[in-house]
């Protein structure tokens, strides 16, 4: 913490790309929700494809924050998007002020962003969003936070996914023995480590019926939940230990039986949430018949109805070929393992810009 009085900071202008990230082990309920803080450590692999790119944009004069969906450069392309969408984005930049030691309100943003991918289907839109954000407005305020530092800044959104997706590889968050109260990733290998596909089987492209803040909300309302917790610990170990060794039929088993106990705890929660499609058993059982074949290959989900399956390389084609011709299968992203974000800061030469 700085004993500084907190100032504005200096004009400027980057662009971030950020993955979404798979989760292994899930984050499903939080003890404190607008913070962020997770009743249980989860564990994800970023991913390369599925990415949200965002300009920041910061001007030390004040004036009303801006949030616009699209690309920054191309005015014609730019939409409103709409309340619930600016509304976390705008609650997500107060929240970088206070941690990157700017007044509250001071200044003004300006963000720009568009998503690789279809966005709210349970594919991690909020994690690369908020990731992208993160480093897209440290980078614009040139701030040069730390990994663990920028991983606490995504947080902040109250997005947990997002704190994972700052870096790349296979990411554990709460790292091991980081603050409760501040809690920031770490990563577990990176993606050198092992070379993982993530075949994701698009089978519904609209918003799904309820939010995973929702999701977490309900979580603790299944009588199942506090056998999940008890259970937890050990399935990460399978999982963290089968990273470290390669073991695909150890990870993979383990992710399938997260992936499942994750939608028993939606199912049977109260009000009870329904996330699965009839496409979505397509695929659950279109992987288990690609096992039976003797193509590794394992599903999982996070909460929409889409499904990610994890092979190796050797594998990538036939399983490709097999999602594709399911009749429920709208479209087929192929993404993988990926090396986390990258940004690029601009100069930028406007008339409140004091310096060249
Ligand atoms: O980061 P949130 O609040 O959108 O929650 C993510 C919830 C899951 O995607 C279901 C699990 C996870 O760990 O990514």
């Amino acid at each position: 913490m700085s004993h500084h009085p907190p100032a504005g900071g200096s004009a400027g202008r980057a662009t971030a790309v950020s993955p979404a990230n798979i989760a292994f082990i899930k984050y499903w309920g939080a003890r404190d929700l607008e913070r962020a803080l997770p009743v249980n450590p989860s564990l994800s692999m970023t991913l390369r494809e599925c990415v949200s790119r965002t300009t920041v944009e910061y001007s030390p004069t004040d004036g009303p924050d801006e949030v616009w969906l699209g690309r920054s450069g191309a005015p014609g392309t730019r939409t409103d998007p709409g309340e619930a969408f600016s509304a976390r984005v705008l609650a997500h930049l107060e929240a970088l002020r206070r941690r990157l030691g700017i007044e509250p309100g001071s200044g003004r943003f300006r963000v720009t962003t568009e998503n690789s991918f279809p966005a709210a289907a349970g594919m991690a839109s909020s994690a690369s969003g908020f990731s992208a954000l993160a480093v897209a407005a440290s980078a614009a305020l040139g701030a040069h936070p730390d990994p663990g530092e920028l991983s606490a800044l995504a947080r902040a959104s109250g997005s947990g996914s997002a704190a994972r997706s700052v870096m790349g590889g296979y990411v554990e968050w709460p790292a091991p023995g980081s603050d409760p109260d501040d809690p920031h990733a770490a990563q577990v290998a990176p993606s050198t480590h092992w070379d993982l596909r993530d075949l994701i089987a698009v089978v519904e492209t609209g918003a799904k019926e309820v939010s995973s803040l929702e999701g977490h909300r309900r979580a603790p309302s299944s009588p199942y939940f506090a056998r999940r917790l008890a259970d937890l610990p050990a399935r990460l170990e399978r999982v963290r230990d089968a990273l470290r060794r390669r073991d695909f039929a150890a990870l993979g088993a383990a992710v399938e039986e997260e992936a499942l106990d994750l939608h028993v705890m939606a199912m049977t929660s109260r009000p009870s949430i329904h996330y699965w499609r009839p496409g979505t058993v397509e695929v659950l059982q279109a992987v288990r018949d690609l096992r039976r074949d003797g193509v590794e290959a394992w599903s999982t989900m996070d909460a929409g109805a889409n499904v990610h399956v994890i092979t190796l390389p050797p594998h990538e084609a036939e399983v490709a070929s097999r999602l594709e011709a399911l009749p429920g299968v709208r479209s087929l992203i192929r993404d993988g393992v990926g090396s986390g974000p990258t940004v690029e800061v601009e100069p930028i030469h406007s008339t409140e810009d004091e310096s060249e």
